[in-house]
């Protein structure tokens, strides 16, 4: 029997016991990394705070010049932009947001905590991969609530 004569010789238990160690923190390492790239984020993102409701909309009415554009270019429009366009949204232009991301409309007109815009910025009901912006601060209550609004209020683009 091999187990038999392992325990007989200490050099041949020693080399096993530290061949198997290393085979698990091989293992383990793995481990970690395959989570940490699924979290994608070097384990930034669990220090946001995602919401645990989409924030209500808020009760004025919204402009998308005046109030949604100024969000989309300050948090989003580096990566779904000119330069970039991520999951192939553009949010710089109208047609963009309309055109949606690959995986389709990112708008439902009237229905803003349906919209996977507002969802994803709030982080609710959407994979984590799909919480935005993906490193960044989360969005604020206020924010949120302007460009639910005005997907509530049909969506509208208003000027240029
Ligand atoms: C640092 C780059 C970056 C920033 C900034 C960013 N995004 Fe994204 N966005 C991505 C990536 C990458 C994906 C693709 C995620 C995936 O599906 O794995 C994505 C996907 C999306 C999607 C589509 C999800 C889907 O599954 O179709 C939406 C909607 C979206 N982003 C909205 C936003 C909004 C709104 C902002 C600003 C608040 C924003 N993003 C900021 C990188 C970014």
């Amino acid at each position: 029997m091999p187990d038999h004569q392992l325990f007989v010789n200490p050099l041949k238990t020693c080399l096993a016991i530290l061949l198997m160690s290393g085979i698990i923190s091989i293992l383990s390492a793995e481990d970690r990394e395959e989570h940490e790239r699924h979290d994608g984020r070097g384990g930034k993102k669990s220090s946001r705070t995602l919401y645990k409701e989409i924030p209500p909309a808020v009760s004025r009415t919204v402009s998308f010049t005046n109030d949604v554009k100024p969000i989309l270019l300050e948090n989003c429009t580096r990566c779904h932009g000119v330069k970039k366009q991520k999951a192939e949204l553009r949010l710089d232009t109208k047609e963009g947001i309309l055109a949606g991301s690959e995986d389709g409309p990112i708008i439902k007109p009237g229905k803003g905590e349906a919209s996977l815009l507002v969802r994803s910025i709030a982080g609710v009901g959407v994979e984590s991969d799909q919480v935005m912006p993906p490193k960044d601060d989360m969005l604020t209550k206020d924010e949120i609530g302007i460009i639910r609004a005005w997907i509530d209020q049909g969506a509208k683009f208003d000027g240029k």
